[in-house]
């Protein structure tokens, strides 16, 4: 009879991608199936590239590639980093992961704990003479302090590559997201808003990037010669072409997704020990990528954990992202640094089910039941 009590029957999911028109699909891949060339740089490939290119990344260079962590790797030795890497631990694997493959030390600073970003107070007592880049990471699209990291950057001669996995289509102060730092690497994942069921581009400040990061998303091959130590990081035509979909689609999922940000808003606004995403005002434009609720245990009077429990209890499938730390795993030995305000706030996240499909009705009563836990 448990079921007769669960305010959802159906589970809840975290996201669920914008699925593209199926007879638009077919029109996309019926001209990729017409030209015979599914991948190395196709037809759908290059148009993409060049609309990303012009209608969201500021005519910077480009390079689609095959998903967000191949392509941190790809910048990373494009722009030819080497020995320490500074980087946050309140990340997804993949920031940490990209630069250990490409055979560099993270080292991982604390947080700030308001933008929950990279503290870029902090950056500079980790700088050493082994330290040639910064990569920052635009937390849940807050972005980084990235004026700041810029000028550090320039002192010490170093280079600064974010992550820029959810930020897609970031804007501070009216200027887009990829402005600031060397090179921005998004994610084109099932799960982002805008998406290509796996994928990513890399976009570089300086043109001359594009030529060297084409040659070693392609295997290091230059004409008939190896020249780099490359890997095979290419998008394919079949992603492409969901990809050129999605730049119709990806409106929409923007318009439905400020109703539900709305609605939590709202509901949850108030609620003592729930701490609302802060959208600082230089932020024109949000990604709306994710949204993060912060449970304090000593206000709310329940932990992040009994939420968490809680809203599985009725179905609802909230992730704790980005828990554990990269601290924490066996593969990187971190004992004895300070990161205190990461270790508090990964104890408090908690994404709540965002996406275009999610009726105001769902959101509102995922809120109640938020609400109710704190009265039990
Ligand atoms: C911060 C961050 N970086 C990198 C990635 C990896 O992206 P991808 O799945 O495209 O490799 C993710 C995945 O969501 C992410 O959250």
């Amino acid at each position: 009879m448990l079921k007769n009590k669960l305010i959802f029957e159906k589970p809840v999911l975290i996201t669920k991608p914008v699925m593209v028109d199926l007879t638009e699909l077919n029109h996309e891949l019926r001209e990729v199936w017409n030209s015979g060339w599914l991948t190395n740089n196709g037809y759908k490939h290059q148009e993409l590239e060049v609309r990303l290119r012009n209608e969201i990344f500021n005519n910077f260079a480009t390079s689609l590639v095959v998903n967000a962590t191949i392509g941190l790797l790809i910048a990373l030795k494009t722009l030819d980093i080497k020995g320490e890497v500074i980087t946050t631990p309140f990340t997804f694997p993949a920031t940490a992961h990209a630069i250990s493959w490409a055979g560099l030390k993270p080292i991982f600073c604390d947080i700030d704990p308001v933008t929950m970003n990279i503290d870029s107070e902090k950056i500079e007592s980790l700088i050493t003479d082994r330290t040639s880049a910064i990569v920052g990471v635009h937390v849940f699209g807050n972005p980084c302090d990235v004026e700041k990291i810029d000028k550090i950057a320039k002192k010490y001669n170093l280079k600064v590559i974010y992550d820029a996995a959810h930020a897609f289509e970031l804007e501070i102060n009216d200027r887009s997201i990829v402005n600031y730092g060397d090179a921005s690497v998004f994610s084109f994942h099932a799960t982002k808003l805008f998406h290509t069921a796996e994928g990513g581009a890399i976009v570089f400040k300086e043109k001359s990037m594009k030529g060297k990061c084409d040659i070693i998303k392609n295997f290091g091959i230059k004409g008939d010669d190896v020249v780099e130590c490359g890997i095979n990081g290419k998008m394919n035509e079949l992603q492409a072409a969901v990809g050129l979909l999605m730049l119709k689609e990806k409106e929409e999922e923007r318009e439905l997704r400020k109703l539900i940000e709305g609605i939590y808003m709202k509901e949850l606004s108030g609620v003592d020990g729930v701490i609302l995403p802060n959208r600082e005002k230089k932020v024109t434009k949000n990604s709306l990528q994710y949204f993060v609720i912060r449970v304090d245990a000593d206000k709310f009077g329940k932990t992040r954990d009994d939420v968490f429990e809680e809203l599985r209890k009725n179905n609802v499938f909230a992730r704790k992202y980005f828990y554990p730390l990269c601290t924490e795993y066996n593969h990187y030995s971190c004992k004895n640094i300070d990161i205190k305000n990461a270790e508090k706030i990964v104890e408090q996240v908690l994404c709540l089910p965002f996406h275009g499909g999610l009726s105001i009705k769902d959101a509102t009563a995922i809120t109640k039941i938020i609400k109710n836990i704190s009265k039990k």
